[in-house]
């Protein structure tokens, strides 16, 4: 079983959210507000990802886990895939020392099949370079789906465990735990969504069970230091109560 797992136990809390996941919206509106292409809202994108990655660090999160390209983004004009994927190998190549300087590891999940050797190579090779880093866990879930990570779980288990299709009723969230594609994580605390709109997105579905949600205006290329503190002071202020009532929570026997 997952060590915090919020439906069989109730995780510790703390003041600061220990793992936070973002969907780091509004790249192609802040710059067609100011007449550039799309991409270039991307471009500047990565920028915050890095003013982020450094906030959160500071801040002493445990886990931060961004969402970079979902199983559905295959979907969008192939000249902007083409230049997220560009974007994406440019700062892999271009950052790892900058993480490994900050005690960051780097991990990358998602469907990575369908990207080509070049990338799949960068990706594991940054993952090894930062794997003895322990300060932070950057996660970038890449053609990632909620959905996609559940029926890969439950495919992997069946795999492993042949005999469990006979017996279904043996098929718990202990079993199917280990096999999601964070089972390194906790659960997150705190999800962030920046660009105004309100909605999950096929994002980690299975792990935001108990997370408590912010959404902000701001779009992502403009997401500042300041901007992190607003939503953990939000969080601060959040009463988690994981189904039990407030009044358990004023008085735990
Ligand atoms: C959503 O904005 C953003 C994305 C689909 C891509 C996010 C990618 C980055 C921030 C850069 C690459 C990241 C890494 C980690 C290398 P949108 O295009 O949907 O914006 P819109 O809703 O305003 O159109």
């Amino acid at each position: 079983m997952s060590p915090s797992s919020s439906t069989r136990t109730i995780p510790a809390t703390s003041q600061t959210p220990r793992h936070v996941a973002i969907i780091m919206d509004g790249n192609g509106r802040w710059a067609t507000q100011r007449h550039l292409p799309r991409t270039a809202g991307h471009i500047r994108g990565v920028h915050a990802v890095r003013r982020v990655v450094e906030a959160c660090g500071r801040r002493g999160v445990e886990y931060l886990t961004l969402f970079a390209f979902s199983s559905e983004n295959w979907r969008r004009p192939a000249q902007e895939v083409s230049l997220l994927m560009r974007l994406f190998v440019r700062t892999l190549e271009r950052e790892v020392d900058r993480l490994v300087a900050q005690g960051v590891r780097l991990r990358v999940v998602g469907d990575l099949g369908a990207f080509d050797d070049k990338l799949r190579g960068l990706i594991k090779s940054a993952e090894e370079r930062t794997a003895g880093q322990s300060a932070l866990t950057l996660t970038i879930a890449a053609n990632y789906g909620g959905r996609w990570d559940v029926l890969q779980a439950m495919r992997a288990l069946l795999t492993a465990h042949p005999e469990l299709a006979a017996q279904p009723e043996q098929i718990d969230e202990n079993a199917l735990d280990p096999w999601l594609a964070m089972s390194y994580a906790p659960e997150p605390d705190l999800f962030i969504r920046t660009g105004g709109e309100q909605r999950i997105s096929n994002f980690l579905i299975w792990q935001l069970a108990y997370t408590e949600l912010y959404f902000t205006d701001r779009y992502w290329p403009d997401f500042r230091a300041d901007d992190v503190d607003q939503a953990f002071a939000w969080y601060r202020g959040r009463e988690r109560r994981f189904g039990r009532t407030s009044a358990q929570l004023a008085s735990p026997t």
